[in-house]
């Protein structure tokens, strides 16, 4: 049967990386975090105190060592072999990476390298731009959405859960920052693919968005 190449893209909290991880686990497939990637070069300018609009990040991006596993259905991240997989989740990088993912040349090298990584098939990969830059040629292209008061209660559960205090309407302010922010950047904005089927999830469970996309896969495996 084909491994198919899966792009999975939305806006924050819509349930991306919960539904991509277990499509992938059931299909055998590996997973990619590209918002991994992202947080990852946030870190670093936050740790080195770069100004992120600056072209040091396009120098930073071009001597990037950055590896991702998924191991035990959780993504790691090491930049220079340092493991940085729980400081990426921090809300200080939730701040500061759509600044640093506006910067071109950092976005060209992503592509390359998340290309190379879709190449050989059998993978699901999420982020923004994935079905209409990364990966335009993918056999299922999916565009992930749920109410902005949905998105920002996932959110407020997912870190309260890791201790951090945080107030709800605030939450909700600061997606719909990053929101503006991923949808009004010049160079590849989050935007759905044209050939993108789009899945509401406000109304969904994770086990019903998940068959639905098993679904579509199975649609696409048997058709192409
Ligand atoms: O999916 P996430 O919340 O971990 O993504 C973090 C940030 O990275 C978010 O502001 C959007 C940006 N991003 C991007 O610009 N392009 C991608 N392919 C993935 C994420």
């Amino acid at each position: 049967m084909k491994r198919l190449i899966i792009a999975i893209d939305g806006p924050a909290g819509a349930g991306k990386s919960t539904v991509a991880k277990l499509v992938a686990q059931r299909l055998g497939y590996t997973y990619i975090d590209t918002g991994a990637m992202y947080r990852a070069v946030a870190w670093q300018v936050l740790t080195e105190g770069i100004d992120p609009a600056s072209e040091a990040v396009a120098n930073l991006a071009h001597k990037l060592d950055m590896k991702l596993t998924y191991v035990d259905g959780k993504t790691e991240v090491f930049l220079n072999n340092q493991d940085i997989t729980d400081d990426i989740r921090t809300p200080e990088v939730s701040r500061l990476v759509p600044k640093v993912a506006q910067v071109p040349e950092l976005r060209a090298v992503m592509l390359t390298l998340q290309r190379d990584m879709a190449i050989a098939g059998g993978v699901v990969m999420d982020g923004r731009d994935i079905g209409t830059h990364v990966l335009p040629n993918a056999d299922l292209k999916l565009f992930l959405t749920a109410s902005i008061k949905e998105r920002a209660k996932r959110r407020w559960h997912e870190l309260t859960s890791k201790g951090y205090t945080i107030d709800l309407a605030e939450l909700e302010n600061e997606i719909a920052c990053r929101d503006k922010a991923d949808c009004e950047r010049e160079v590849a904005p989050l935007i759905a693919a044209t050939d993108a089927v789009m899945v509401d999830t406000t109304e969904l469970s994770i086990d019903e968005a998940v068959t639905e996309i098993l679904e579509l896969c199975k649609e696409r495996q048997t058709h192409v």
